[in-house]
């Protein structure tokens, strides 16, 4: 395989002493992160900032010696790909096939990365969306348990998220539940959200996910194969990224389909609310803002504010408050609720700012309404990091009315600069979010319930000494990875026990 030749220096020698130097005290427990996708590599969503965030916290504990492991994406930058070193390489079998899988590391923050290079499957644009998904994550985790002997690098905890990872878990308890290394690690299955379960028909059973007749019970779920329910079936425990989603994906509503396997497993179920990475979100160092200001002296975030509304060809009103959505534009993030009422809402003396790439529908939706309120509704119909930096900081109420949330990001980074958020309790943004001490909630997916929010805060928000005490809470909450790092901590002793 081509990629990343210049850095093929390493031999498979290093490989295995790099790691055995690293596992040699008993007492630090060895984690392996499975996963798709992690910040700084490769990100299309909050599962790689919880991958690159997480990993970093629990290494940081010095209790666990954490990897984690990718596929090697084409689209993670040559910036970092130059840095990584090539271990080796093995061919790794998935039924008939017998295929290339190279092997690279990287160490940042104490972290191990392992990247899986196989460019038949992984040299395309972005991460997900292709005909063959269920083919290319089948390889990636099976390559995750034929690269342990590679690396003499077996875990105590093998962690894998979401359904790209569901087969590592699926086929360390089947396949290979009979080879002695692998009888001791411990799986957790971790479902960052429920409404993609990797479904596929039964046919492909053996042929293609390479998995023995006798299991099929196992993945088996309403006449497909469903990865998710498989490794919720195989995992020691299973887990979501807050405590209320845990308990709404025992009900249909949330649960696509899954809640009876839910419900039949809540005796291994835990919900751990996610942390955020609160040195790359800190108002006062983020080099993304126009001007930095911290929870005790906000008088720089109305430079913000200022530059924002100049840059979005807005008039530049101090006191005009401006709500912002930073956000997917699909269905189940609440649009359907905002396209209800945004007219109403735009009615008053108050900017909106969207930013965020989705449905067609959406898309043009926001795109005419910012043609007919020029001066009212900025859309921003792209994905953009630093612009949503810049609209995190300069703005003054965060709007994020998702029909379900299994935990969120984006409130907690609003509150992170200031910016008080309004949010329906449901997942991560009920357990995040309490009324009145860091933002506004309301309970039912109803578009006036909502607009009566919107409008309390705007009326509040001309309180102005009430007001900046409350974005004082909201940014001096602490969503660091400081408790959920702890709650890993004891669900990890727990299934090592
Ligand atoms: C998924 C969920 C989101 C969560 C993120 C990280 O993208 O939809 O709510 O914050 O994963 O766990």
């Amino acid at each position: 395989m081509a990629t990343a030749k210049s850095t093929k220096t390493t031999t498979k020698t290093t490989a295995k002493t790099t790691k055995k130097s690293q596992t040699t005290n008993k007492n630090i427990k060895k984690i392996l992160f499975v996963a798709s996708e992690s910040t700084p590599f490769i990100a299309t969503g909050g599962l790689a900032e919880v991958i690159g965030s997480l990993s970093k916290a629990l290494s940081d504990t010095k209790k666990f010696d954490v990897s984690v492991v990718i596929p090697l994406f084409s689209d993670i930058k040559r910036e970092y790909r130059d840095k990584f070193t090539y271990l080796g390489n093995i061919y790794v079998h998935l039924a008939w096939r017998n295929q290339y899988c190279g092997i690279f590391s990287y160490i940042k923050d104490g972290v191990t990365f392992y990247f899986i290079d196989n460019e038949y499957y992984f040299k395309r644009p972005g991460c997900y969306g292709y005909f063959d998904d269920g083919e290319r994550f089948a390889f990636f985790s099976k390559c995750v348990l034929e690269i342990m002997p590679f690396l003499n690098f077996y875990p105590d905890v093998m962690h894998c998220h979401d359904w790209q990872a569901a087969l590592a878990a699926i086929y360390l308890k089947t396949n290979y539940c009979f080879r002695e290394e692998y009888q001791f690690i411990r799986a957790l299955f971790t479902i960052h959200n429920i409404e993609y379960q990797g479904q596929y028909s039964l046919d492909l059973l053996c042929d293609l996910f390479d998995i023995f007749g006798e299991y099929r019970y196992l993945v088996e779920y309403k006449d497909s194969i469903n990865l998710m329910k498989g490794a919720i079936e195989c995992s020691e425990r299973f887990s979501t990224v807050s405590p209320r989603y845990a308990q709404e994906i025992k009900e249909a509503y949330f649960a696509h389909g899954l809640e009876d396997i839910v419900r039949r497993n809540e005796f291994k179920l835990k919900g751990i609310l996610n942390g955020i990475d609160d040195v790359g979100y800190n108002c006062a160092t983020d080099s993304h803002l126009f001007a930095n200001f911290t929870p005790d002296d906000f008088s720089n975030k109305a430079v913000c504010k200022k530059e924002l509304q100049k840059m979005l060809s807005l008039p530049q009103n101090p006191d005009t408050p401006i709500i912002s959505m930073v956000s997917r534009l699909v269905s189940h993030k609440g649009l359907d609720l905002v396209t209800a009422v945004i007219e109403e809402v735009l009615q008053d003396d108050v900017q909106v700012v969207i930013l965020g790439t989705g449905d067609a529908h959406f898309e043009g939706y926001f795109r005419d309404l910012a043609r007919r309120y020029p001066n009212k509704l900025s859309a921003n119909i792209v994905f953009n990091g630093d612009l949503s930096r810049k609209i995190y900081s300069g703005s003054d109420i965060f709007l994020m009315p998702s029909k379900s949330e299994p935990c969120g990001l984006s409130q907690m980074i609003a509150c992170r600069y200031g910016t008080v958020p309004i949010v329906r309790e449901t997942g991560g943004l009920y357990d995040s979010i309490k009324p009145l001490e860091n933002g506004y909630t309301f309970t039912n997916y109803n578009a006036h319930d909502m607009l009566y929010v919107i409008r309390q805060a705007i009326s509040d928000y001309k309180n102005k000494q009430e007001w900046a005490k409350l974005m004082h809470r909201a940014a001096t909450t602490d969503f660091s990875w400081g408790h959920s790092a702890k709650d890993y901590e004891a669900l990890y002793y727990d299934m090592l026990k």
